[in-house]
């Protein structure tokens, strides 16, 4: 692809920022009344308001005439009809046939997929509602009422996100646990909290190889056969969800009990697959289905909507108006829902995993900024700590505000005060508060000139701050599926206009096979170590270090 920053769009946008610098977004609201109607939209169930950003008209249309000298059109095609967009791997990508329920079928490489997914779905449903109707038991005759997903990455942020998000589906009785970190106390403190009897763990990894996850795995399983279980009872304990069915049978697992999914979804992109598991077991299978339709809905918009009205693609354009042309560098993550706590997280892997690339598809350096930082927490308790920075650092951010009009547990005033906050926040951000207006406030509260001019510079917010204002009616299953496809595809575009694949991520790798080569120099406690010496010298202090403790220990 040829380079983004030599088109004439983006040149046009360059003249915009210079054109724009002397406006404020408070001006642009009081210049036109009409502003929010004609920067936001509705899809799918949820609604976008877009408008208490720093653009115009203009910077729209130059925005949708940059994603056409993208072709992203084109390229969003050649996804859905399964062609091989993640050119690194070789390999299609296509999670959005997962969810796909119409009986439209999608084909890679001349191979009809779409009986496969809805074979797996149908056996995934099955066995959730073997373990919800009690049919299914553990090695002593118990029903298996609580579920441990041990997975990392988009094995574990994914069906972790979502169980947390859909916390008032859960099925009474049941419990999930995830385990995730190498950090041994993580799987050491779920498993005090387990029963072997009653225990189902859902050994969940697409390649069945990661350190980690196998790690905790074997852990896992020695702690069974430890506190009673025998190698025969493995397979009615342990199930698979994994691209790699023969890794799974080596580990002991029920051939029956192994879920597949296939090498056109992403590991980020997976928790609508097999991976998936972990959900229907927590929610109900046709909690777990709601979910994958209203990503579907979402999916259908994105497919058939004129760019201009297109969700995804303006969420997209917008990011890139921030990052490249307003300067933002990091974008916050903010939903006020509290079921939504591990949504920052989930987005940090799915955006940043995607987006944080330094070359084009094609291998060259890439010529303008790529994937922001992304960060986040729940409001408002973010406002309680970092938002100071958002509202008076030297960094221009940029953040998504999210709300549901209704809380799934409205309780008293807390929700009204929630979205109080919600709109205050955005509101402040935009507007900011001039000098002369911080120091009418402090001459009304009394206070002498010499204290005023003191305290002033402190009171003054700058104001356009660029925020996303995304509404739902009530976090359904089916709005939270929307939701995460807004997402999936709003990454998908920016990284078609940055002309990067965001499907690979090969900025993983070294640090694991560094990891591999520092293991063996680790001293076991009470063991000593020769001094490391095939390293930096920084390294091999650290290693030395690290071994003289734990040999002392
Ligand atoms: O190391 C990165 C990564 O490959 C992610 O892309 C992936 O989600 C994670 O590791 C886990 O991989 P797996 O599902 O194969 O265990």
């Amino acid at each position: 692809m040829s380079d983004i920053s030599k088109t004439s769009a983006w040149k046009m946008l360059e003249q915009d920022v210079t054109a724009l610098a002397g406006t404020s977004m408070h001006q642009l609201f009081a210049d036109d009344p009409s502003r929010a109607d004609h920067f936001s939209m509705e899809a799918a169930g949820l609604f976008l308001d877009y408008s208490k950003n720093k653009i115009t008209g203009d910077v729209v249309d130059q925005l949708i005439a940059l994603a056409k000298e993208a072709d992203l059109e084109g390229v969003r095609g050649h996804m859905f009809a399964g062609e091989a967009v993640n050119v690194t791997e070789d390999r299609a990508v296509l999670h959005p046939a997962l969810r796909d329920f119409s009986m439209r079928d999608y084909h890679v490489g001349g191979e009809n997929i779409s009986p496969l997914i809805r074979t797996e779905l149908a056996k995934m449903k099955a066995f959730a509602a073997s373990v919800h109707s009690g049919a299914r038991k553990g090695y002593s005759g118990k029903p298996l009422d609580t579920v441990v997903n041990i997975g990392i990455g988009g094995s574990d942020l994914g069906p972790q996100m979502v169980v947390e998000a859909l916390r008032p589906y859960w099925i009474d009785g049941r419990r999930a646990f995830f385990v995730s970190n190498i950090d041994g106390q993580h799987i050491s403190d779920t498993l005090a909290l387990l029963d072997p009897e009653t225990t189902l763990f859902v050994v969940a990894s697409k390649t069945f190889t990661t350190q980690e996850t196998m790690t905790n795995a074997q852990s896992a399983k020695a702690w069974f056969l430890d506190k009673g279980g025998a190698d025969g009872d493995i397979a009615k304990h342990f199930i698979a969800l994994s691209t790699n069915a023969r890794a799974g049978e080596a580990f002991g697992i029920d051939p029956a009990n192994i879920f597949t999914f296939w090498d056109w979804v992403g590991g980020r992109y997976s928790l609508w697959s097999a991976i998936g598991l972990s959900i229907a077991l927590q929610v109900g299978f046709d909690n777990f289905e709601k979910l994958l339709r209203g990503a579907h809905a979402m999916d259908e918009h994105f497919r058939t909507a004129p760019l201009h009205q297109n969700m995804p693609v303006m969420l997209a354009l917008i990011g890139v108006w921030n990052r490249n042309f307003m300067g933002a560098a990091s974008h916050a993550i903010l939903p006020y829902d509290q079921h939504l706590h591990r949504l920052p997280a989930y987005l940090q892997q799915a955006d940043m995993e995607s987006n944080g690339k330094r070359v084009t598809a094609d291998g060259e350096d890439v010529s303008v900024k790529t994937g922001p930082v992304i960060f986040g927490e729940p409001g408002t308790n973010g406002q309680h700590a970092f938002y100071q920075l958002l509202h008076q650092g030297t960094d221009l951010i940029s953040s998504d505000f999210i709300a549901a009009a209704v809380s799934q547990t409205e309780l008293g005033d807390h929700h009204p005060i929630l979205l109080a906050n919600f709109l205050a926040q955005t509101q402040a951000l935009m507007r900011g508060k001039t000098e002369k207006e911080a120091r009418e406030e402090l001459a009304a509260e009394g206070l002498t000139k010499a204290e005023i001019d003191t305290l002033a510079p402190h009171k003054v917010f700058p104001g356009d701050r660029p925020t996303n204002s995304i509404l739902m009616e009530k976090l359904t299953p089916e709005n939270l599926g929307v939701l995460i496809a807004l997402y999936e595809h709003k990454i998908f575009c920016q990284g078609v206009i940055w002309g990067i694949n965001s499907f690979d991520q090969w900025g993983v790798e070294l640090g694991k096979a560094l990891a591999k080569e520092i293991l063996p120099e680790i001293a076991a406690c009470g063991e000593k170590k020769p001094a490391a010496a095939t390293h930096d010298a920084s390294t091999n202090g650290l290693i030395d270090r690290i071994n003289k403790i734990r040999g002392r220990i």
